[in-house]
């Protein structure tokens, strides 16, 4: 069995004990408020209107060429709406295709830890390695890897490498340098890149998502992903599309044909109507999201906590060791209990013991009595606690 030893996914097991202890979850990454209204009005348009069978297998057209569209207007970057877009349901099938459609067993993917939990469970589908080149916090709080670490994970079995950023759970945005860096390796070693780019809307502070698929050499060697879930918050609809050259497109539909083989026509209609008409309410979104991780993070902050401002995505990263443990894992599982708050071990996004430890990842992705109410929990919690430093 490919996924011996995998379980139940740390989410499942947070989110059920959010129940049970009545916490506040600021665990899994959903927002807890809806979407644009013309947009799920679109959506329920299409279902009363005869949307409710089989679309194509690659996606309904409109779909297909507003993407396309948005690719190009965003980033300048041209793609075929017929031969080099699949849409998929959610990124994760789309990262799941690309992975079991371009590795053969054996075969090497380098990963940046902390990942996004699919990922390894992916690989293992694949009967593929996967190989962690880790992110660590520097003096200022921001993760970033080692180029030099990120070169010697290389091997003559190496396929791909899987890229994310906007990052999910440290919520770095690789800089140009940063993905100069990595482009260099792949050009070098002929590797394809697989970008996992669901929060490309969502960074701050006037940080820009740079698709790697821009630099000089890449969109040729490039599968890049993206999810409707996070731009226009409808993490339940599951619409997700790969970005890629048509023979390496194809590679993937061959595996997402028996996957899934199609989604919902209705949602996405429905998408496709957002992608040309609600990229303002995105807008909206990025700077109420900004607003709601400045909330959390100075929160975290009264109540002790180490916390560096995500340059992107929903999560922040906790150093707790000022509560007097450096084991995050175990205050997670505690927490709910003690404070009544359900945060993620960033631990269990990693291989290398010493890369999560101390870090548990917190959601800001809620409404901002939520957070206040996280908060106000955590503050009562810690006034119970020894301060360590
Ligand atoms: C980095 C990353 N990739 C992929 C996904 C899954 O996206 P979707 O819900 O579109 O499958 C998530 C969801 O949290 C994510 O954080």
């Amino acid at each position: 069995m490919a996924l011996r030893g995998f379980g139940t996914t740390i989410f499942a097991e947070m989110s059920a004990l959010a129940i049970d202890t009545g916490s506040v979850n600021l665990g899994q990454g959903f927002p807890d408020t809806d979407g644009p209204t013309a947009m799920v009005e679109r959506a329920v348009e299409g279902l009363r209107n005869g949307e409710n069978q089989y679309p194509p297998g690659r996606g309904v057209p409109e779909l297909r060429h507003a993407i396309a569209s948005h690719r190009l207007d965003h980033y300048g970057l041209r793609y075929d709406a017929d031969n080099e877009i699949l849409v998929t349901v959610g990124a994760t099938e789309g990262i799941s295709a690309t992975v079991l459609g371009l590795c053969d067993p054996g075969d090497e993917v380098v990963v940046f830890e902390p990942y996004y939990d699919s990922y390894a469970a992916t690989i293992a589908l694949a009967g593929a390695t996967r190989v962690p080149v880790s992110l660590r916090p520097d003096s200022t709080g921001r993760f970033g890897f080692d180029v030099e670490e990120l070169r010697a994970s290389v091997t003559s079995r190496t396929r791909l490498v899987l890229l994310n950023s906007p990052h999910n759970p440290t919520g770095t945005v690789l800089t140009r340098a940063e993905l100069e860096a990595v482009a260099e390796v792949c050009i070098a070693h002929d590797l394809i890149v697989v970008t996992d780019e669901v929060y490309e809307h969502l960074t701050y502070d006037g940080c820009e998502h740079i698709p790697i698929a821009t630099l000089p050499g890449m969109r040729e060697r490039c599968v890049a992903i993206s999810s409707a879930g996070k731009s226009f918050s409808v993490t339940g609809w599951k619409i997700g599309w790969v970005c890629a050259p048509a023979p390496l497109l194809q590679a993937v539909n061959t595996v997402k044909q028996f996957l899934t083989y199609t989604h919902s026509p209705a949602m996405q209609h429905a998408v496709a109507y957002a992608l040309s008409n609600e990229m303002a309410w995105v807008a909206d979104l990025r700077s109420s999201l900004q607003e709601r991780r400045d909330q959390l993070a100075a929160g975290l902050e009264s109540v002790g906590l180490r916390v560096t401002r995500p340059q992107g995505t929903y999560f922040i990263q906790a150093d707790v060791r000022p509560l007097g443990t450096a084991d995050g894992a175990r205050f997670c599982r505690e927490l709910p209990h003690q404070a009544g708050v359900v945060g993620i071990p960033t631990s269990v996004f990693c291989d290398s013991p010493d890369v999560g430890g101390p870090f548990v990842r917190f959601a800001f992705c809620k409404r901002p009595e939520v957070i206040d109410e996280a908060v106000q929990r955590l503050a009562r919690f810690a006034a119970t606690v020894a301060p360590s430093s």
